[in-house]
């Protein structure tokens, strides 16, 4: 079965207060582009074309006019309710019928993920047939991630920010699980702080020894944008490698046209629509 695509973005947004008080997270700009073109354009690299989009209720008319049904890209959206934050696992328990028991690829909305090879690193992830593949990043400060327990090599464990954290690689937001995640996900119990944790899913697989566990090392980066100073630094490091390379990152309209997707007339659309961007010259560019 073909590998489909979750894109999680409900929650609240507290740590970015007051600015989320008005809009999603997943909605605010990183430099050129909203936040969700990022994590999008990762699942359309990944070679995936049908693609749930996960938000609050309230939200989801503002991600609709956006996104639409996801034509314009080549795609096929679902849009999917999350009424309450009530954690990441549920999104596997929300998007069972979408899904139908086919293997998944579950990113969350305010991830950034940029490296040379990621394309490659993605698709031999949906090469695994059974089980789950992670990844693992290391962080200055993994107490506010999961964080991955090694013996040796090898992946033995996984515990939610962990006090004395266990190692310094942190789960990154990007899991490629099987057609068996949602029933798993069913049987979880909320945890303490009220959500189906993804650890606990995780841990499930890595039991069974099922979980590949990757290191995506140091050419790689994994930004978070969830706080302040961090949407603002992502934001900055966009515009720093947009305007060094003269080359777009988190942009579906390329992706979509590279894949053939789209033609040149649905492409000619978007350029005619960001006339006065740089972002519709870049799109120009490449039909020239
Ligand atoms: P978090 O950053 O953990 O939570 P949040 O976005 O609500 O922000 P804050 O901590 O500032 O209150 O969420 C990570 C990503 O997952 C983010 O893109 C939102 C999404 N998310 C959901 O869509 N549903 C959920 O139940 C949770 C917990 C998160």
């Amino acid at each position: 079965m073909k590998t489909k695509g979750i894109i999680l973005a409900g929650g609240t947004g507290t740590r970015l207060y007051p600015i989320t008080l008005g809009v999603s997270k997943q909605l605010l700009p990183i430099f050129d582009k909203p936040m969700i073109f990022y994590p999008l354009s990762v699942l359309m690299l990944a070679g995936i074309r049908e693609i749930a989009i996960i938000t609050t209720p309230q939200d989801q008319p503002q991600f609709q006019r956006l996104l639409g049904d996801g034509r314009q890209f080549g795609i096929e959206i679902t849009w999917v309710e999350q009424p309450a934050p009530e954690g990441l696992a549920q999104a596997y328990v929300l998007c069972e019928d979408f899904l139908d028991g086919a293997p998944s690829a579950m990113i969350l909305g305010d991830n950034l993920f940029f490296g040379h090879g990621l394309p490659e690193l993605l698709k031999s992830a949906i090469q695994r047939q059974r089980g789950g593949t992670i990844f693992a990043y290391r962080v200055a400060d993994p107490e506010r991630y999961g964080v991955v327990r090694f013996e040796g090599n090898r992946a033995t464990g996984l515990v939610e920010k962990p006090q004395v954290a266990p190692s310094r690689y942190a789960v990154t937001g990007l899991y490629f699980l099987d057609g068996d995640a949602p029933a798993r996900a069913r049987n979880i119990r909320p945890s303490a702080r009220g959500e189906l944790e993804i650890t606990e899913l995780l841990e499930t697989y890595l039991a069974e020894d099922a979980l590949d566990v990757q290191i995506m090392g140091r050419g790689f980066a994994w930004l978070d944008t969830g706080a302040h100073a961090s949407l603002l630094d992502a934001g900055n490091f966009v515009r720093t490698l947009t305007e060094r390379q003269g080359l777009q990152t988190g942009c579906p309209e390329e992706i979509a046209w590279q894949q053939g997707w789209i033609d040149d007339a649905q492409l000619a659309e978007r350029i005619r629509l960001f006339s006065r961007t740089a972002y519709g010259d870049y799109l120009r560019q490449l039909l020239e």
